[in-house]
């Protein structure tokens, strides 16, 4: 058995530990979360360790990057559960910091990055990045890691969290790791937790209709072709609604101006009450 996994709640605490591992010479990796862990997670705490000799996990459901009709209340929360998996992973420390020393009274700054956070989930969710970019650049700055890990599940966050990076001047580097998916191809996320068996079955056509539209094109179809494609064979496979699917410049997310600049297709839809997103290079 893992013995438990050693927990600081304060950004001192944090420091006082990851300044004593620098002062050893090690180098600090860290995968900040929001809970719920999946094997998407413990891929990141993988990756951290095969490249950091020492691992810190944050475990924050970040009220700001929530809007009031979203799922913050009913966000799946089980830090018990979490802790367990992080050190079986072979995680260090878990960072879990209390609401309120987040964001004290009088908190009053608010990270926002131009482009990158302007398109796709910005237009759907205008709250999103904001309170991502606020909620990492607090985190980064609190941790000092070497080396931060983000899924490319969110492909516009990890973006947005280089840009914020490089930006800042954070001394980090942004590493972005693999999407996991499910044996279907479903893209693993803390939200798939919501859906019903029903809507479980049909999930795993996103990626599909994804990989489809990647095949149309290369046969010549037009990128917006191919979108709207995509679009009608995710309402006909019972998805209740479809935010976007977009062919898009992979650095910027611009529109796609030059076939052979790397690409991306990111999609957003609707399973009821949930909603999945997901992406693939082109
Ligand atoms: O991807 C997530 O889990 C969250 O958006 C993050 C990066 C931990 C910020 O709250």
């Amino acid at each position: 058995m893992t013995s438990p996994l050693p927990v600081v709640r304060s950004t001192l605490a944090l420091r006082q530990q990851v300044a004593a591992w620098r002062a050893a010479g090690l180098s600090i990796g860290f995968v900040p979360t929001m809970g719920a862990l999946h094997e998407g997670h413990l891929s990141l705490v993988c990756a951290a360790k095969e490249r950091c000799q020492r691992v810190v996990a944050s475990l924050f459901v970040n009220p700001r990057q929530f809007a009031p009709h979203e799922d913050f209340e009913r966000y799946p929360r089980d830090e018990a559960g979490d802790s367990a998996l992080l050190a079986s992973a072979g995680c260090d420390l878990l960072y879990a910091p209390e609401r309120a020393a987040m964001y004290p009274d009088g908190f009053a700054t608010n990270v926002i990055v131009a482009d990158v956070s302007a398109p796709l989930e910005g237009e759907f969710r205008p709250h999103f990045f904001g309170g991502v970019a606020t909620v990492v650049t607090k985190l980064l700055m609190q941790a000092l890691p070497d080396t931060a890990f983000f899924g490319e599940k969110d492909y516009q966050q990890l973006l947005v969290i280089k840009r914020l990076a490089r930006d800042l001047d954070i001394p980090v580097e942004i590493v972005g790791c693999p999407t996991i998916r499910e044996a279907d191809g479903l893209a693993m996320s803390s939200r798939n937790a919501y859906l019903s068996a029903d809507e479980r079955r049909i999930a795993a056509r996103l990626n599909m209709v994804l990989h489809d539209a990647i095949k149309a094109m290369r046969a010549g179809a037009a990128a917006e072709a191919a979108e709207r494609e995509a679009e009608s064979h995710l309402i006909a496979a019972g998805f209740s609604g479809v935010d976007y699917v977009a062919v898009r410049d992979a650095a910027t997310l611009g529109p796609l101006r030059d076939l052979n600049t790397p690409a991306r297709i990111l999609a957003a839809a609707w399973l009821g009450k949930t909603r999945l997103i997901d992406n693939i290079a082109l």
